[in-house]
């Protein structure tokens, strides 16, 4: 099988396309015939060697495939060659094949096609998880996303909606950006590149949501933009830290918690994922429902093939993607 294999850790377009014999099942894993490929903002770094879980070499990048089952080891229950799959994994979607747990392999309804499954393998995941289980977004709630045209970003804003948010706000650089807000999702935009966005962020949000500030901000971004959410929220308010987009760890006084009644959290989704499989296959399952109803909608900005899979990262790198980019495998639809 075809697959992007890094065999030391380096810049994100120095993996290379090789030939590899064809994954063995364990007793409780499945192998995938891989049709669509999630690609995310992480596997830049995974790549690179900087991510907190560095994959022992050689590996295939890529955190979530849809595709079919081939095969099912001796002890796999549930599922069996022909079913499509969303199979959520550490590392190893970028490949015409791969092997992941049991488990971890979602059923894709009918009505829902690779692309869109594979668009809601890790961003939707981590911004359900966010939201319900960090956040505990109530129905009415107000929620500010940052980072809000990239996956996680417009991820959290459809499902705060489809979750009961009231009102939501993007955060996102740029007046242009402002103005689409509506088109990513949101109720409103706020600019997160102006000067001063300790202060300007703050008025901005007041200025929506009758002076209190928001209830929740989901944080994929990290930096100065963190710091600033952190006084845009309400008595009580909630921000998870979700990523680092900007490269910059923010820093979170303590005092401030205390003051104003607030709580900073954060979510990684791989936890969830490893530690409770269960519970990331029934939010694996809302998902697919919220989709079937409507109300959640991956973007899929852009299409790539397997064997330019550097061009979708650089693509992410350089903030040129709206919602999401995802390889096709070429593995007949
Ligand atoms: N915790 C988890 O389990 C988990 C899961 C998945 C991802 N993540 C992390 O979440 C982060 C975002 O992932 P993603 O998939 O949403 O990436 P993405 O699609 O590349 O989006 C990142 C967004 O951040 C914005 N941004 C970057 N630097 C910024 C800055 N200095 N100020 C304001 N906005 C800035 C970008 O805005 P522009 O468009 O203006 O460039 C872009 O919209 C990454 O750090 C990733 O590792 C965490």
């Amino acid at each position: 099988m075809k697959a992007v294999v890094v065999e030391k850790y380096g810049a994100f377009n120095s993996a290379l396309i090789k030939d590899l014999p064809d994954p063995v099942p364990g007793p409780n894993d499945v192998i995938v015939i891989v049709k669509v490929a999630d690609v995310n903002f992480p596997d830049i770094m995974v790549i690179e060697g900087t991510y907190q879980i560095k994959p022992p070499l050689p590996f295939s990048p890529g955190k979530a495939a849809a595709g079919v089952v081939e095969q099912v080891g001796e002890s796999v229950n549930g599922l069996k060659p022909g079913d499509r799959v969303l199979a959520c994994v550490e590392y190893g979607a970028y490949a015409e094949k791969l092997v992941a747990r049991a488990d971890q392999c979602h059923l894709i309804p009918d009505e829902i096609s690779y692309s869109k499954a594979a668009a809601m393998g890790l961003v939707y995941l981590t911004a359900y998880f966010a939201l319900t289980d960090r956040a505990y977004l109530q129905p009415g709630d107000s929620v500010l996303v940052l980072g809000a045209k990239g996956g996680i970003g417009v991820a959290s804003m459809q499902l705060a909606k489809a979750l009961g948010a009231a009102t939501v706000i993007a955060g996102v650089r740029g007046s242009e950006h402002v103005r689409n807000a509506e088109g990513l999702g949101a109720d409103y935009g706020v600019d997160l590149s102006t000067e001063n966005i300790r202060n300007s962020l703050r008025e901005a949000v007041l200025s929506v949501t009758d002076g209190k500030g928001v209830d929740v901000v989901i944080d994929p971004v990290g930096g100065e933009a963190c710091e600033a959410a952190l006084r845009a929220l309400a008595w009580r308010g909630r921000l998870v830290v979700v990523g680092f987009a900007s490269g910059d760890f923010p820093q979170i006084r303590a005092n401030y918690l205390l003051v104003k009644n607030i709580s900073a959290t954060g979510l990684q989704v791989s936890d969830y994922r490893d530690r409770q499989p269960e519970r990331t296959a029934a939010a694996q399952a809302a998902l697919f429902g919220f989709y079937l109803k409507g109300v959640i909608d991956p973007h899929v900005s852009k299409v790539v093939p397997l064997d330019r899979y550097s061009e979708a990262l650089d693509a992410i790198r350089m903030g040129h993607v709206i919602g999401k980019v995802i390889l096709d495998v070429g593995n007949e639809h």
